[in-house]
C-alpha cells in the first residue's frame, strides 16, 4: 500500500481575471519509509505541490491519495482530521501561532489528538531541537532559525507517518542545519516516517532516496539518487 500517490495533479490559480497554471499533470507514488526530495527553481511550484499533497489546498484536477484515502473527495473537516492523524508539516514561513508560546505551539497537535502529558512531550521535543530553555517565548521573541526549529518540533509531535518539510534548513546555520537534518532522518529510521523535502540544498537532496526536479510546474526529472551517485 502506498503512503502517498499523486495522479495527474494540476493546479491553476486565477487572479485579476487571469489564469496561471502552476502545476501540470504531476505523478508520483511513495511507499512507507521512503525519503524524497523535490527540487527546482523559485516559483516552479514546489510549495504548491507540497500543500496539495498534505491536503492543505485543493487541486484543479487530478488526485492525491494519502494512505489510500482520496483527499479531493473529502470536505475541509475530514481533510483536517486526516492531516492531524497522519501528517506533519514544516512550512517555509513556519506558521507558528503568534499568540502561543513556543511550548504551546508544539503542544497544539498533541492536544488536538487529546493526548495526555502534552506539555511534557512538547518539552522533550523542544529539548531535542536545542530550545529547551525557550519554551515560554513567543514566536516574535525568537530568531528565524529558532522559529524553524519550533516548527520542526511541532511537526514531530504526533509522530506523523508522512512529514512534509518546505526548505527545512533554509534559515539555519551549518551546525543547526546538520542537527535538524539528523533529526529528520532519525525520525525516518526510527518511526518509519516518510519524508518529503523541498530543498535548494543538493547535498541534503542527495541524502534522500529519490529526487524529482520540477520546472515551470512540470516534472522534468525523476530519479533514484543511487543512480546519480554512480
Ligand atoms: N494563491 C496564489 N495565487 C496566484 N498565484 C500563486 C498563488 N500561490 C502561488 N502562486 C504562484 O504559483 C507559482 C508557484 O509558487 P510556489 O510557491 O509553489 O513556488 P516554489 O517553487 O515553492 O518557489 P520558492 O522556491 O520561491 O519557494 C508562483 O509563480 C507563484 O507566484
Ligand atoms: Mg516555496
Amino acid at each position: 500500500m502506498s503512503i502517498l500517490r499523486v495522479e495527474n495533479l494540476t493546479k491553476t490559480y486565477s487572479s485579476g481575471g487571469r489564469e496561471l497554471t502552476v502545476l501540470h499533470s504531476v505523478n508520483f507514488t511513495l511507499e512507507p519509509g521512503d525519503t524524497f526530495s523535490i527540487v527546482g527553481p523559485s516559483g516552479s511550484g514546489k510549495t504548491t505541490l507540497l500543500g496539495l499533497c498534505a491536503g492543505l489546498d485543493r487541486a484543479s484536477s487530478g488526485s492525491v491519495y494519502l494512505n489510500d484515502i482520496r483527499l479531493d473527495t473529502l470536505n475541509e473537516d475530514q481533510r483536517a482530521a486526516i492531516r492531524n492523524q497522519h501528517v506533519g508539516f514544516i512550512f517555509q514561513n513556519f506558521q507558528l501561532l503568534p499568540t502561543l508560546t513556543a511550548l504551546e505551539n508544539v503542544m497544539v497537535p498533541l492536544e488536538l489528538r487529546g493526548e495526555k502529558g502534552a506539555a511534557k512531550t512538547a518539552q522533550s521535543l523542544l529539548d531535542r531541537v536545542g530550545l529547551g530553555q525557550r519554551g515560554h517565548h513567543y514566536p516574535t521573541q525568537l530568531s528565524g532559525g529558532e522559529q524553524q526549529r519550533v516548527s520542526l518540533a511541532r511537526a514531530f509531535a504526533n509522530r506523523p507517518k508522512l512529514l512534509f518539510a518546505d526548505e527545512p534548513t533554509g534559515n539555519l546555520d551549518a551546525d543547526t542545519s546538520a542537527t535538524v537534518v539528523d533529526l529528520l532522518f532519525e525520525l525516518n529510521r526510527e518511526a518509519g516516517t516518510t519524508l518529503v523535502l523541498v530543498t535548494h540544498d543538493m547535498e541534503l537532496a542527495a541524502r534522500t532516496q529519490r529526487i524529482i526536479r520540477i520546472k515551470g510546474g512540470m516534472v522534468v526529472n525523476d530519479r533514484m539518487t543511487e543512480l546519480l551517485n554512480d
